[in-house]
């Protein structure tokens, strides 16, 4: 049971908080725009509720955050505030997962309505997306499901993301997925179809290193040859996360430290398209928020390894 003095210590943090939100919260009446050239060569930490209120104390140097679009979706309340806090700190990446841009149902137009409301309030320097679907005939599953990888899947796709983009009004990035399963009509190679997917659409890659990975371990291909088939100037964003050895696959967590070997994949990946704006992305098991920035720091360091002259943009970082 907490102690007296504990709990006063507590309220005394709600009231420095609230006054910390209120306060940052006024400078974004009129958010100046961030555009992905920001964030070039930056790393930044996904956010969550349970870092705010350290993040708020310690506004540790980061290049950008990332937020799941779908928990601000709300009219308004305390999570709408706290995002508008980060968002006069920091430029923000908007990372939805319920779009479901694969399936074969409709686009959902009040989930599109939602995420243009919030990116027009936020003004992010990313929008992005999964390549995959979470649900068939209005009913959902909490997963993000691969998709086959035939010529019909890429045209439906292709239409999707562009219908996205055309509504939004903003270029969007698609990410790979991790998966444990493949489609046997699948006759076009996952790293074709992302391309194809960017050239096509015109949307931005956002390359999941650690997916990558585990979808190598998983179905027998080699990363590096995945890496080698992107395009530079597609790739809009990396992110790396910790996977799962169940002893029979990998599977993508997001609930442990990034594994040596994504860490050398990152650093191939990086010489060959650039210091990419990357991301550290943790969900499950969440650890105090000095372990992401330890990981944070670990990816800048790789980044300062590539020479600058693979990406023209200076570093910028924001906050302290
Ligand atoms: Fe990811």
């Amino acid at each position: 049971m907490p102690s007296p003095n504990t709990r006063a210590l507590g309220f005394l943090n709600l009231i420095y908080s609230a006054e910390m939100i209120e306060t940052q919260a006024a400078k974004t009446a009129t958010p100046p725009a961030f555009a992905i050239a920001d964030i070039a060569g930056t790393v930044g930490i996904g956010l969550r509720a349970p870092h705010y209120q350290a993040m708020l104390a310690q506004q540790p140097a980061l290049g950008f955050l990332e937020v799941h679009s779908e928990n601000f979706f709300g009219d308004g309340g305390q999570p709408l505030k706290y995002l508008r806090a980060f968002r006069a700190i920091y430029p923000m990446s908007l990372h939805g997962v319920g779009l479901s841009i694969g399936s074969t149902d409709k686009l959902n137009l009040n989930h599109l309505q939602k995420l243009k409301r919030l990116a027009d309030a936020i003004e992010p320097a990313l929008i992005s997306e999964h390549l995959c679907w979470v649900g068939v005939n209005g009913r959902f599953v909490n997963d993000l499901l691969p998709l086959p990888y035939t010529a019909e899947s890429l045209r439906h796709v292709i239409s999707h993301v562009t219908q996205v983009q055309d509504f939004l009004g903003r270029r969007i990035s698609v990410e790979n997925v991790s998966s444990y399963l493949e489609f046997v009509d699948s006759d076009i190679p996952e790293w074709a179809f992302i391309q194809e997917v960017s050239d096509r659409a015109g949307c931005g890659i956002l390359l999941d290193v650690n997916n990558i990975y585990v979808n190598a371990m998983n179905h027998g291909f080699d990363a590096k040859n995945y890496v080698d088939a992107i395009k530079p100037g597609s790739v809009t964003e990396i992110h790396l996360a910790g996977f799962q050895d169940t002893g029979e696959i990998l599977i993508d967590t997001h609930g442990d430290r990034i594994s040596s070997e994504v860490w050398a994949l990152y650093a191939y990946t990086l010489a060959r398209l650039g210091r990419v704006p990357t991301l550290i992305e943790w969900d499950s098991d969440l650890p105090a928020l000095d372990v992401l920035l330890d990981e944070a720091k670990r990816a800048g360091a790789i980044m300062q390894q590539v020479p600058a002259s693979l990406h023209p943009t200076q570093r910028r970082t924001h906050a302290a």
